[in-house]
């Protein structure tokens, strides 16, 4: 099958990349994970969708399988491979990075651990490996508070690499954990003017924000959580209108599961579109699903001793969320 040309993809191209992949996760014994972000026609074909600890949860899980097509970024799928070290492990494409965990640099965050050589170090799964390797426990926005509070009130903590997670975290439970200093580029762009302006449109709208956003416009929240927390807020909650403070991928789920409700996209601050995409999410496509699929490449290999080291923290996250 020809998929030079990507951007010219008719509905029967589409229809026969989407027979295609399901024919190769069939033959190769795959299986296909998305998170919230990635495009629709990829949540669409995935076998599991959900958020970074869902993801890792499924990938230390499943059984008879050969191949892991981990449809996220980079750092999900290293997640994947340790946690599944005897599959093989593939991402659609290899340059879907992540800002936050490229800021902090992990001989960066070894240094700078140096000076709290007594401090318990929690990290948001959102690290390179590097990173991974320096932690006691990791986190994800679903189960960062829980873990947190299964330390002693006095516990002295290091907190990367998230400091507006961090500080939301420090905020409900009433610690005082040392921040290092990095952001997500896309939660961090959300204007809270804009989300104002929304608010004043939208009355009776519930507002949904994801805890990598500024501490503003947290705390004008009805909800804030991980994209699988806001993703249950709308679908139990008695409200049909929200407004959604995290990446645009999640409007697809939303508006699958609550058809009848409306959402709301908030804007960037910069004003040059309507919605929040994170482009390293949005790098993977169907085209290059499907080639993934057919040529089992690119594929994530975590150094042995590096994954080692990084598994312990991983384990202990799931042991007690
Ligand atoms: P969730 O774990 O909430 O899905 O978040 C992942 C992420 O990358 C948010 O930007
Ligand atoms: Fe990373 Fe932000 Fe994209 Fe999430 S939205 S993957 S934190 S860059």
């Amino acid at each position: 099958m020809n998929v030079e040309n990507r951007s010219m993809t008719t509905p029967k191209e589409k229809d026969k990349l989407i027979e295609e992949i399901k024919r190769l996760k069939k033959e190769k014994k795959a299986v296909v994970l998305a998170h919230y972000y990635q495009r629709p026609e990829i949540q669409d074909i995935a076998d599991h969708i959900g958020d970074s600890l869902a993801l890792a949860r499924y990938a230390s899980t499943l059984k008879d399988v050969d191949i892991i097509v981990l449809c996220g970024v980079h750092f999900m799928g290293e997640t994947a491979k340790i946690l599944s070290q005897d599959k093989k492990v593939l991402i659609p494409d290899i340059e879907a990075g992540c800002s936050l965990a490229d800021s902090c640099d992990a001989d960066e965050f070894k240094e700078f651990l140096k000076k709290y050589p007594d401090h318990t170090v929690i990290s948001y799964v959102n690290t390179s490996v590097g990173v991974k390797a320096l932690t006691d426990v990791l986190v994800t926005s679903g189960n960062a508070v829980k873990i947190v509070e299964t330390f002693p009130k006095d516990e002295k903590i290091v907190f990367g690499p998230d400091r507006n997670l961090g500080n939301y975290i420090n905020s409900l439970t009433g610690r005082d954990m040392v921040l290092w200093d990095g952001a997500c580029h896309v939660h961090e762009q959300f204007s809270m003017e804009k989300l104002l302006e929304l608010k004043k449109e939208y009355p009776q709208a519930k507002v949904l924000v994801h805890p990598e956003c500024k501490k503003a416009l947290r705390l004008v929240a009805d909800k804030v959580g991980s994209t699988a927390a806001l993703i249950d807020y709308a679908r139990n909650s008695e409200a049909d209108e929200f407004i959604v403070v995290t990446e645009s991928g999640i409007m697809h789920e939303l508006e699958k599961i609550c058809p009848d409700k409306h959402f709301i996209a908030a804007p960037p601050e910069d004003g040059s579109c309507s919605c929040n995409e994170c482009g390293y999410m949005k790098l993977n496509t169907l085209e290059k699903l499907y080639e993934c699929l057919r040529d089992e490449k690119p594929e994530i290999n975590v150094d042995a001793q590096v994954a080692e080291a990084a598994r312990k923290p991983i384990e202990k996250m799931l042991e007690l969320s």
